[in-house]
């Protein structure tokens, strides 16, 4: 079974449980590395916890924030990790397509749950493309 990983700060607390709620229904498995309330709290932290465990090749993982780019900054520090913050679906799509995208991040305070539903199912349902962009993803 296809595993995926997830974290969020307060700021995407709410959307990550809908997306948890909307992958389960998909039959995938889905792993939730917190935060586990609406309590304020420091996206670096859970963006390093879902990007050390992706960084080593066996999982892909979403992360929600208010805006979803505190936690794209944060997880594209670590080494491997190639996130990408989509606000619509041709980003998802793409991102999968050229950038081998491993983690996906969201902004509960800008996507809606049903637009962030679909980033979601096309981000998850789009292989890499590889070719010429596995050689650009090597010079990063
Ligand atoms: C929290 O208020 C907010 O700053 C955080 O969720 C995120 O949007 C940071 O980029």
């Amino acid at each position: 079974m296809k595993k995926i990983i997830i974290a969020s700060d307060h700021g995407g607390y709410n959307l990550k449980n809908k997306i948890i709620n909307y992958i389960n229904k998909k039959g995938l498995d889905v792993e939730d590395y917190g935060c586990y309330s609406t309590e304020s709290c420091d996206y670096p932290i859970y963006a390093k916890l879902v990007a050390d465990e992706v960084s080593k090749g066996k999982v892909k993982g979403i992360l929600v924030c208010g805006t979803g780019i505190g936690m794209s900054i944060a997880a594209n520090r670590i080494n491997g990790v190639r996130a990408s913050h989509c606000t619509d679906t041709f980003s998802a799509r793409m991102t999968r397509m050229h950038n081998d995208s491993n983690i996906l991040c969201l902004g509960e305070r800008i996507t809606g749950e049903g637009l962030a539903f679909d980033i979601v199912d096309v981000w998850l349902n789009t292989e890499f493309e590889g070719g010429r962009h596995q050689k650009r993803i090597d010079m990063i």
